[in-house]
């Protein structure tokens, strides 16, 4: 009996432990190493081998930089501490919603501003503008993560909406905005293998110092969406009930 009863009890907190069994802080803190070191990366690439970045330049190729910078630093690593926000910060829930509705507001603005640069990289220097599968997921990815922003801000924050519909609405918020985070970061892998196969189709070394870069800066971002993903889905503390678990009942 006693036996038995100690089996239970062990069965029961094995439950409560969330699905993955671990608590999301490691992957907090990973993730915003991550989020570091791809920004440094992509900095190191852009400036010290592709010439740097500008808004206006003759050498066009400077304004195309802007984007895959602002794509990563600004849409990726910013809407990535966006989303791990609610599991990071010690404030009070209405203080951590604000945060996480101007850090994605942020990610949007500075991922609005990546896109114009790829627009007038190619407007300037005359190439057709959106003929890849890179293009038309990145530009799906940013008009859902709008919708998702925009949905949110109305129910959860201006003018809000009745407490039946912003609770049933929440596993939904969290599974899209998980979704268009994926596809955000799917869209950046397409990008740097697009632009590193235009590179090495004019000449770059396959196996070169920049190749390798371009490579292993791609993988620290599978590495970083990753880590953002299962900070969201894995319990504020592990002692909890089963799957997603709301912030205010931790
Ligand atoms: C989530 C991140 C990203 C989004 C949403 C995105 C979106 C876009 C869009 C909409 C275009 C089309 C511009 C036009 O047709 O004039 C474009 C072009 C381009 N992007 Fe990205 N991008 C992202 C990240 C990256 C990254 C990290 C790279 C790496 C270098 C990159 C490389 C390129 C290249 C080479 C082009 C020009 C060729 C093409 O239109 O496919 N992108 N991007
Ligand atoms: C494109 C923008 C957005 C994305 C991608 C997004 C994504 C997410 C994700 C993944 C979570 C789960 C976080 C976790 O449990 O660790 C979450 C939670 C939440 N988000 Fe958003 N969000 C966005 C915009 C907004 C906006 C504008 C609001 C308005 C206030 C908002 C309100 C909330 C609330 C109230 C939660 C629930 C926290 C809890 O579990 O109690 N979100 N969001």
């Amino acid at each position: 009996m006693v036996a038995r009863g100690r089996h239970r009890r062990r069965e029961e907190t094995k439950e409560m432990a969330g699905p993955i069994g671990v608590a999301a802080a490691p992957f907090t803190y990973a993730s915003h190493f991550l989020g570091v070191a791809a920004a440094v990366l992509v900095l190191v690439w852009c400036i010290n081998f592709r010439g740097g970045l500008a808004f206006e330049a003759v050498n066009k190729n400077l304004i195309f930089n802007l984007h895959p910078v602002f794509m990563l630093i600004g849409f990726i690593a910013v809407g990535g501490e966006a989303i791990i926000s609610y599991k990071v910060l010690p404030w009070s829930k209405e203080v951590r919603k604000l945060i996480h509705l101007i850090l994605h507001a942020i990610a949007i603005g500075l991922g609005v501003l990546g896109i114009w640069a790829a627009f007038k990289f190619h407007n300037d220097s005359g190439i057709a503008n959106l003929y890849s599968l890179h293009s038309w997921v990145g530009l799906g990815t940013i008009v859902l993560y709008g919708i998702q922003w925009i949905y949110g801000f109305v129910t959860f924050y201006y003018p809000g909406a009745a407490a039946g519909l912003r609770s049933s609405s929440l596993p939904w918020h969290v599974l899209f905005g998980l979704f268009v985070y994926i596809l955000g970061v799917a869209t950046a892998e397409l990008g740097f293998l697009e632009k590193l196969t235009f590179l090495q189709n004019s000449g770059l070394a396959k196996y070169g110092t920049e190749a390798f870069l371009v490579n292993f800066t791609a993988l620290v971002v599978i590495l970083l969406g990753t880590s953002v993903v299962i900070s969201a889905i894995a319990p504020a503390k592990v002692h909890e009930q089963k799957g997603y678990v709301r912030i205010e009942e931790s």
